[in-house]
């Protein structure tokens, strides 16, 4: 028993505080949740005044996607305008760590699959 605790003590304290046991390949920053990788701190500093950065963290898509976002929120929300290096870092950023979730879309259900129709398509009522 004696031999036994002094492993399960610090596991179990881990396992209880949630400090996560398996070490992701990219570390996040505690405070904004962003991915820590080249760019990230221009992103803080220019994307979180406003909103949390789960606005930024929860969004994703290609850089047009991103670009557009930033048009639009500059247009309508007060954004203010970026140094064109500034911009390019924030888009090489976003694109890389926040980029489209292809592999999150599954294909359609096969129509076998589906539940019954329940209302009378045109074939039905005619
Ligand atoms: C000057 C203020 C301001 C700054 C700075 C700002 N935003 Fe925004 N952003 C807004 C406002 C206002 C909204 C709308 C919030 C809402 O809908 O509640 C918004 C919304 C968003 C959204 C959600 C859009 C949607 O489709 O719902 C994303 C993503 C976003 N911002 C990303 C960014 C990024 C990336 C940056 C840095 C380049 C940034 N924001 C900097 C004001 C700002």
């Amino acid at each position: 028993m004696k031999r036994f605790n002094r492993f399960a003590v610090p596991l179990l304290g881990a396992a209880m505080l949630g400090v996560p046991l398996i070490v992701t390949a990219q570390e996040t920053d505690p405070d904004t949740g962003l991915v820590m990788a080249e760019g990230w701190e221009t992103v803080r500093d220019n994307c979180t005044a406003c909103h949390s950065a789960n606005l930024v963290t929860q969004n994703s898509g290609t850089r047009n996607h991103w670009l557009s976002l930033i048009r639009w929120m500059q247009e309508t929300q007060g954004l203010w305008e970026f140094q064109p290096e500034t911009e390019e870092t924030i888009l090489d950023y976003l694109a890389e760590y926040y980029g489209p979730k292809e592999d999150t879309r599954r294909p359609p259900l096969p129509r076998t699959l589906m539940p019954d129709n329940p209302y009378p398509t045109v074939a039905d009522s005619g």
